[in-house]
């Protein structure tokens, strides 16, 4: 028994949990996962899976995405980024729904699935189904050889190696990474991407892993504000653009590991219900980087410091306006308005950590969850 101990303190890395381990390991793992990909001092973006499909890409009607759970997100986050960048029409599905409602596919669209593990049984059946129907079926996974990256026709590995905390992390910070990729490298195909923006994205991807050490260096203030609000009984999460998806990310992963209800919504939408619950005892989460909605996002937190709200905000480096408004503030380093995204993950991640473990919740095995649903 003693030896099993060992054994999984060595796996652990000498961390107390995989999950906090897994967090850590983020700027490595993006860089795996855009190594070799990325060569941003030619202007270049090379992946086998798209150069081979190319012309389906580049002629596709539209692209559905077919995930579960984080990788759903992911998939929405994409959705962001393959419209803005290639002007391509997006649709993200829920894997259970799709399969089940008789859904229009035609020969001429490109299906993209998304899972961490490459076994999850809704997703897996929302494949056969798409091809079936004659679609093109594009597959992100992360486990090699795994049933989803053999039932779909091409695809794109992320490089996140074993996760082990059933609360997704470096998968997801990885899906948006080989997501990007693909959005830009399908931009550059169409022509639908200025070259400056198209070369900023991808010198800024290539700083993604240095900014993600960055924004962990605000773990210890992460741990002050989580043990303040470790018995909320409620949590609000509220982001905009490339950002919403990130809220209800960070909401999912606050329910997943403490057990606390949470809610990720995107800002503007808070006053269409949302925001009747806000009083001096619920804490709401808002990621407000200074990029397009900058102002818009700083109404909303208003709004909510109106009604008593707690405002905690993730923020620019050396934002002045939204620290004079929140009552407490979580800085990152700025990046592309797509590529944020990336980084405002990581402190919503380490929020949820905290709270759990606080909470002496099973962070790594949290009650009733799997970490990979291979049965309906
Ligand atoms: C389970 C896991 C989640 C995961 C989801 C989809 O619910 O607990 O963390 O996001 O399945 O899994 P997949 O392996 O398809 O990404």
């Amino acid at each position: 028994q003693e030896l099993q101990l060992n054994l999984e303190q060595i796996e652990k890395g000498g961390y107390d949990h995989f999950m906090l381990k897994e967090i850590y390991e983020q700027p490595q793992v993006i860089r795996d996962t855009f190594r070799g990909r990325l060569l941003s001092d030619q202007g270049l973006i090379k992946m086998a899976g798209i150069e081979d499909n190319l012309n389906k890409f580049i002629n596709a009607k539209r692209i559905i995405i077919a995930a579960c759970g984080t990788s759903w997100h992911a998939g929405l986050v994409a959705e962001y980024m393959i419209e803005e960048f290639a002007r391509i029409p997006v649709e993200v599905e829920y894997a259970s729904e799709f399969r089940y409602r008789n859904p229009i596919i035609n020969a001429d669209d490109v299906v993209i699935a998304i899972s961490q593990s490459g076994e999850t049984a809704d997703t897996l059946a929302a494949i056969k189904l798409a091809k079936e129907k004659g679609a093109f079926v594009f597959g992100v996974c992360n486990v090699v050889g795994s049933s989803i990256s053999r039932e779909t026709h091409a695809g794109a590995y992320t490089h996140a190696g074993p996760e082990i905390g059933v609360a997704s992390t470096k998968a997801f910070t990885t899906q948006i990474t080989v997501l990007a990729l693909i959005a830009l490298r399908l931009a550059k195909a169409k022509g639908t991407m200025s070259q400056s923006d198209y070369l900023r994205n991808l010198i800024e991807l290539e700083l993604i892993p240095e900014k993600v050490q960055e924004a962990l260096l605000e773990n210890d203030k992460i741990l002050e504000i989580a043990k303040i609000y470790k018995d909320a009984p409620n949590c609000l999460f509220l982001g905009r653009g490339f950002n919403f998806p990130v809220a209800l990310e960070g909401a999912l992963k606050l329910k997943e590991i403490s057990y606390i209800h949470a809610e990720g919504y995107p800002a503007a939408e808070m006053k269409h219900g949302p925001i009747a619950l806000i009083d001096e005892n619920m804490p709401v989460i808002v990621i407000a980087p200074q990029q397009n909605h900058y102002d818009k996002v700083v109404s909303n937190i208003q709004e909510i410091k109106a009604r008593s709200g707690k405002i905690i905000a993730l923020v620019s480096k050396g934002d002045e306006q939204v620290k004079n408004l929140a009552d407490h503030i979580i800085e990152m380093p700025n990046s592309t308005e797509a590529l944020t995204s990336i980084i405002a993950t990581i402190p919503l991640q380490l929020l949820s950590y905290h709270v759990a473990v606080l909470r002496g919740t099973n962070v790594d095995q949290p009650r009733n969850l799997a970490k990979s649903v291979t049965v309906e």
